[in-house]
Formats: C-alpha cells, sequence, structure tokens
C-alpha cells in the first residue's frame, strides 16, 4: 500500500517538476482537486484526444462528432434525473468538520479488514511454508472466516440501504461498525444527508430558481438533446454514433488522489444509437472495441480488467467499468453503459417533442436504443502517465528516469541537438527542425552536455533525439537516439521524417 501511495506521489512531483500538470492556482496556495495542465500536459492531452477523436469519428463513418454548450436548459437536467437522483450520501465529523461520503467511508473501513485477512495468510505462509495451502487456509482459519463474514454483512446492509435511501440506516451501519474520523478519531457523527453533485449558478442578472442553471455534470445530455438535429442534418441511418470531447463539473464531496477524482473535468463519450433489441449486440461490441483501442498503447494488456456494474442506474440495463491498473490499485477508466430509450423518451416527455426515428427498413418509427461509452480524458491520462513512469538502473549502474510514453501521444516527438554551441551545429539543427516541424513537434536543446540532455528527454517522454556533429556539416548524416532502447545510429538527414513517422503516427496504433 505504502508502496503504490510512494508511485503516485513521485509521479505528482515528476508532473509538476516538468510541466505536464500543475495545482490550479498554486501560488495561493492551490484549489482543492483542481489541476493546470503545463506546456507539456497540453500536449499529451491534445494527442489523447486525437487518439480517440480518430478512433471514433474518422474510422467509423456512421459516427461523427459534436461540440456543445456546456449550459444547457435547466429541464434538461430535471429529465435526465440529475436534479433528483446525482446524489452522494454524505457525513460530517462535528469534532474535525471534515465531511465524507458515508459509503466510501464504509468501504474503506471494509478494506481495512480486507487487508487483515491477507495479513493472516501471510502469517500463514510464513508458519507453514511449503506445506502452505492458501485455498485450505483462507476456507478454514476462524480470523479470516470471521472477517470475510462481516464484510458480507457489512455490504449487504450497506446495499441494501442505500438501495432504499435509507440514509438512517446507513448512520446505523457506521456507528455499528465504530468508524472513526481519520482526522479528529472521534465517532461524533451529523446524520447522513444527500449531497447532489451539480453545481448551480445563475444566468443573467436575476436571481431565483427560474434563472438558476448548472455546470454540466456530463457531456452526454448536450449528445442526447441533439439527436434529431444531427440526424437529421448529417442524414444519419441507424445505428450511428455521436461522439463528444468535453468538460465536465461535479462538485465530489472527497475529490482526491491527484487527476483521478476532480471537480472540473474532461469526458470523451459516445452515444450509439441502434434498434430496441439489438442493444446488447451494440453493447457486446463496444466494450471489445473499447478494450482494443486501451490495449493497443502497449501499457500491458494485463493492466486492464472489466467490472460488471451489480447495481444498475436506472436508466440501465446493462453496465461495466473498463478498470485500470493505476498507482492507487485497479480502478475505473471507463464506463460501458446500456441506457436504453430512457434519456430520449425523458426528453420527449419533459419537451413535448418527438425524438424518433423513421426506420425506411422495418417502415415504422421508434425511439432509439443507446449504448454509450463514456472515458474520462484526466484518467486516461493518469494511466499513461503512471504506467509510463519507470525508473531504471543501467548496465553501467548509472540511473535514469524515462516516461516510456506511447510515441504516438508524445509531447515532442523529437528533440534536435548540436552537439557543441559553434561552428555552425546550432544552423544546421535549425534547419534540421524547419524540415521536420510541419508534422512533427520538435525541440531545441544546445544547453548542458549531450548525456544531460539526452536523459532530459528520457524524462519528458520524447521518442528521438537527433544529434548534429560536425560530421553532420560533411555528409548531411545525423545520429537518432531511441528513448527506449537508447541505441544510437547514423542516418542520413532525408531518412529522418520516415523513421520518426513510422514510429509516431497515429496510423501506428489505429489499424
Ligand atoms: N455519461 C456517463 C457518465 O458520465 P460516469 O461513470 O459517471 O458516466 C464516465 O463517468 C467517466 O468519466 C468515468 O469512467 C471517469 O473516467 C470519468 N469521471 C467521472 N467522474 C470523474 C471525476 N470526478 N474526475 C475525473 N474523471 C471523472
Amino acid at each position: 500500500m505504502e508502496q503504490k501511495e510512494d508511485k503516485l506521489k513521485e509521479v505528482i512531483s515528476h508532473a509538476k517538476e516538468y510541466g505536464f500538470v500543475f495545482p490550479s492556482s498554486e501560488i495561493y496556495d492551490g484549489l482543492a482537486a483542481t489541476y493546470d495542465y503545463g506546456q507539456l500536459g497540453s500536449e499529451l492531452k491534445n494527442n489523447i484526444k486525437s487518439y480517440w477523436w480518430k478512433s471514433m469519428v474518422q474510422m467509423h463513418e456512421n459516427i461523427v462528432g459534436i461540440d456543445s454548450a456546456i449550459f444547457m436548459h435547466p429541464t434538461t437536467w430535471k429529465a435526465s434525473g440529475h436534479v433528483d437522483a446525482f446524489n452522494d450520501p454524505l457525513i460530517d465529523n462535528k469534532d474535525s468538520k471534515k465531511r465524507y461520503r458515508a459509503d466510501v467511508l464504509l468501504e474503506e473501513h471494509m478494506e481495512k479488514m480486507r487487508l487483515k485477512i491477507e495479513k493472516e495468510v501471510e502469517k500463514g505462509v510464513k508458519r507453514f511454508g511449503d506445506d502452505f495451502d492458501e485455498h485450505q487456509f483462507r476456507a478454514t482459519n476462524p480470523n479470516v472466516l470471521r472477517n470475510a463474514e462481516k464484510i458480507k454483512e457489512i455490504e449487504d446492509r450497506m446495499r441494501t440501504s442505500l438501495e432504499a435511501n435509507d440514509l438512517e440506516g446507513v448512520y446505523q451501519l457506521i456507528m455499528d461498525c465504530e468508524i472513526v474520523c481519520p482526522v479528529s478519531g472521534s465517532r461524533n457523527w451529523t446524520e447522513v444527508r444527500q449531497f447532489n453533485l451539480m453545481f448551480s449558478t445563475e444566468i443573467g442578472s436575476v436571481s431565483g430558481d427560474a434563472a438558476t442553471i448548472y455546470l454540466r455534470p456530463e457531456t452526454a445530455q448536450g449528445i442526447f438533446v441533439n439527436f434529431l438535429n444531427v440526424q437529421k442534418s448529417g442524414r444519419m441511418k441507424i445505428p450511428f454514433g455521436i461522439a463528444q470531447i468535453g468538460k465536465a463539473f461535479r462538485n465530489e464531496i472527497v475529490a482526491r488522489q491527484f487527476i483521478f477524482r476532480m471537480r472540473e473535468f474532461e469526458q470523451m463519450e459516445m452515444q450509439f444509437f441502434c434498434r430496441p433489441g439489438e442493444e446488447m449486440k451494440w453493447y457486446e461490441y463496444w466494450k471489445e472495441t473499447r478494450s482494443k483501442w486501451h490495449k493497443a498503447l502497449g501499457l500491458g494488456d494485463n493492466q486492464y480488467r472489466f467490472h460488471d456494474h451489480i447495481k444498475l442506474a436506472h436508466y440501465a440495463n446493462a453496465a461495466c467499468d473498463i478498470e485500470f491498473n493505476f498507482p492507487m490499485g485497479f480502478k475505473e477508466l471507463e464506463g460501458i453503459h446500456s441506457r436504453t430509450d430512457f434519456d430520449l423518451k425523458q426528453h420527449e416527455l419533459f419537451s413535448g417533442k418527438k425524438l424518433q426515428y423513421f426506420d425506411p427498413e422495418l417502415n415504422q418509427n421508434y425511439v432509439p436504443f443507446v449504448v454509450e461509452t463514456s472515458v474520462g480524458l484526466d484518467r486516461m491520462f493518469l494511466a499513461v502517465l503512471s504506467a509510463s513512469h519507470k525508473n531504471e538502473v543501467l548496465e553501467d549502474g548509472s540511473e535514469r528516469t524515462v516516461l516510456s510514453i506511447p510515441p504516438a501521444l508524445a509531447p515532442y516527438k523529437a528533440a534536435v541537438m548540436p552537439l557543441t554551441k559553434k561552428d555552425g551545429l546550432p544552423e544546421k539543427a535549425r534547419e534540421i527542425i524547419d524540415g521536420l516541424k510541419f508534422d512533427f513537434l520538435c525541440q531545441y536543446d544546445e544547453k548542458d552536455s549531450i548525456g544531460k540532455r539526452y536523459r532530459r528527454q528520457d524524462a519528458i517522454g520524447t521518442p528521438f533525439s537527433v544529434t548534429v556533429d560536425h560530421e553532420t556539416l560533411e555528409n548531411n548524416t545525423v545520429t537518432i537516439r531511441d528513448r527506449d532502447t537508447m541505441e544510437q545510429v547514423r542516418v542520413n538527414i532525408a531518412d529522418l521524417h520516415r523513421l520518426i513517422d513510422d514510429k509516431v503516427n497515429m496510423r501506428t496504433l489505429l489499424v
């Protein structure tokens, strides 16, 4: 656990040191759970967006992209269910004045009990050595069994209370588990209340209910309300998809773990409209397609797993998460949801407008069903950054920190460096950049020894370092160093574009 926390801390500090992510408004001591992307972070983020957009919109002739407004008519959120049901149960500790999510307090309590079980198993391994039968131990050891039973009981009570919106029951469970506030150590809790996660503000100069609008908590509703606009203007035939990348806002009670859970974040969502009854086929199709998209990055197939939702949202008939092995363990990266015709039907009801499709093959009107894929851009960023961050000990005993970011996503594609600052080498280096810059973001670097410069490029994930030396002036060749293998080869300047392109082109991920 400690090692995992250390890894996250290391990634956070690396991200800040090299200009990937800064705490927001840091000169005023920052704002909780809000971050700014720096000069390299915004490049990486743009490249992730581009990978998603190309794979969704460019590679599917039946998917188009839109960019809808963050502000929407307030009735949108009444229709979608967010005004009434987008809540988290919260509880305050009266001594520390700290606020917690009641379900998270219970989850953490159960996690501690799971750790106790693992410790017990570890003790067994030590005691019995090679003769240890873990399966039997877990099935018979009284301490393990007692804790497992308690966990099950807490899980059941929590699920029943949450499903029935029984907040008194959740409070009682926290008291029965004797959960203390991690800050004050006391059990002096308030009652449990529901807390709506939407940020609201007022439009125009008049205050009051009529003028209250919300910052969208998901981009999806901008797609639903535009379903007919896009279908008609684009002459789209079912099945088809509408994709969107944009900001979403949630007043998370417990926002932490760096950019994993923020109050302002970005989503990349796609709603796939299909015939009623065909949604499970498309649900399976999108599960597989999205899983392939993630795995193509080469961060390790075993870093992903599917997690089916046990408790389905009111609008879904199937839902799962693609989880990633973040430094904090496996957590949700993307959601895939079969949302039925719930959203479109609700918008029909609240707007009084028909949101139906005439299917010429069936000669029939219907409200389409929807399968949604929704991935957090910031979580993708954290997945790429944390999986790429490595401390390596080299053959000669020296150490390096490298970001082995998939080359197509790397901020800079190549660094071009004159070996010395004189003899016309800088001019030659700039000439090379001029030839590459239309297709690749390049960095010019002439400061410090060449070894130090290579290390700097490793630390920001630049796939190639090109060095201009005196031989370059004689025969138009340069050395090109590969970030991952650290091998250097001498090549003609005329071949540089192709060599770089072969490795960094987004095509390498999309085919
Ligand atoms: N339209 C469906 C929807 O919004 P969700 O599971 O609530 O579903 C989708 O969110 C994705 O958005 C999540 O899988 C996660 O990657 C990202 N996400 C959600 N809340 C977030 C937060 N507070 N900070 C960062 N990313 C978040």
